[in-house]
This record gives C-alpha cells, structure tokens and sequence, in this order.
C-alpha cells in the first residue's frame, strides 16, 4: 500500500502558496485533511465544525467532502488567514465566523453538528466540554497534532497527555489514536458505554 495522497482540493495550492508567504507555521497537513474529508463525506447533510480555521488548507478537504445538503461553519480569530480562506474557497454551504473561539463556543445555541475538527485552544485543550457537548449521538470529533511537533511551547507535551488521559477515560466516548501523520484521535461521541 503506498502512503500517498491524491485528489487534492483544487484550492489547495494556492491558499498553501499564500500560507506559506504569510509565514503561517500551524497549518494542517495533507493526511489530516484526506482523513477529514473521508469522514465529512460518510455524514451526507451533515453539520460540520471546524474551531481554528487558519488560511483554509483543512477547511479545503473539509469542503470537499461535503454533499450538497452538508454545512460546514468555521471560526477563527485572526481576520487576515480566514480572509484567505474566503477567498480561495466561494461555497454556499461554508460559514465563516470571524470570532473568538471562546466566546463563540460559549454563545453557541444551534443545532449539534455530526463532526467537530477542534483545531484551535478553544474546543480541545479549553473549553472541551462545551465542544464535546455540541457533538451528536455518533459524531466525530478529531485532533490532530498529538504527536511531539517541533513548535510545542515548553509544558505543552504534559497538557497533551493530560487531554488524551481524559479523553480515554471518558465513557461515552471511543476513540483510535493513529500514530500518522501528526497525531490523529478520532473519537466518537457513543451511546453505548464501553
Ligand atoms: C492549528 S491552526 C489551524 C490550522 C488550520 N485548521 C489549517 O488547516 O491549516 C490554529 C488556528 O486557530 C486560531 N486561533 C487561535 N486562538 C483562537 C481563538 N481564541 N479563537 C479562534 N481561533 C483561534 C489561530 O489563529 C490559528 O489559525
């Protein structure tokens, strides 16, 4: 089996040109972003979440994905990257949310959605329950960048260890922890307990 991927959205290249020249360094990489899409595709007319757009790159796999009833909303703080995610990537079922992560998780009062990529402090190592709980019966919620990665900031390894201690030992919730690509967990919100 070779490890390569394909089908890479048609805007990729250039919001990763423009990331690059940005000097953007926390973009998502190719793996998570083919994972990311197989799974927005297995929930037709879903809701999807993505927390820390950044200039798109995932947000590109993710809207790939998606059939024509699918959503996806994406937050993100910083208006000059989700500018760049605007631009490159014109589509109805995408809503952009210039906003803090803070405060947009904890203002949020709509529907649940089917996936969640937590990809910012907001929603992963912050604020995880009011994520968690915006995550359907079944739903996917995904990490990535569990493995060491060069620009963790000193103390971070611990948190991350701490994260995936409670994720484990969570009820409700089964997980897989791929050791691919930066790190994935792909935990699902079950209604069964382990
Ligand atoms: C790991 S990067 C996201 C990478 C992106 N998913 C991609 O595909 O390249 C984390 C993003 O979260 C954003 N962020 C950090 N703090 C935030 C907050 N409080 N609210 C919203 N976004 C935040 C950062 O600006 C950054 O773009």
């Amino acid at each position: 089996m070779q490890d390569h991927i394909t089908n890479i959205p048609s805007q990729y290249e250039a919001i990763a040109t423009t990331t690059r020249q940005l000097d953007f360094s926390m973009a998502s990489d190719l793996y998570t972003g083919s994972l990311l899409k197989r799974l927005v595709a297995s929930k037709p007319g879903g809701r999807m979440l993505e927390l820390g757009t950044g200039s798109g790159l995932a947000t590109s796999w993710m809207v790939s994905g998606l059939d024509k009833d699918a959503v996806l909303v994406t937050v993100e703080n910083n208006a000059l990257l989700l500018s760049v995610a605007q631009k490159n990537l014109r589509d109805s079922r995408i809503n952009f949310v210039l906003e803090d992560g803070y405060k947009w998780l904890t203002e949020y009062d709509g529907e649940k959605f089917d996936l969640i990529f937590a990809d910012a402090m907001p929603g992963k190592y912050d604020l995880f329950e009011e994520a968690f709980s915006l995550l359907k019966t079944g739903g996917f919620y995904i990490i990535d960048d569990m493995l060491p990665q060069s620009n963790w900031p000193e103390g971070h390894a611990e948190r991350v260890n701490a994260f995936i201690n409670h994720l484990e030992n969570r009820n409700e919730i089964v997980l897989t922890k791929l050791n691919w690509s930066t790190g994935i967990i792909i935990a699902v919100k079950a209604s069964v307990k382990k």
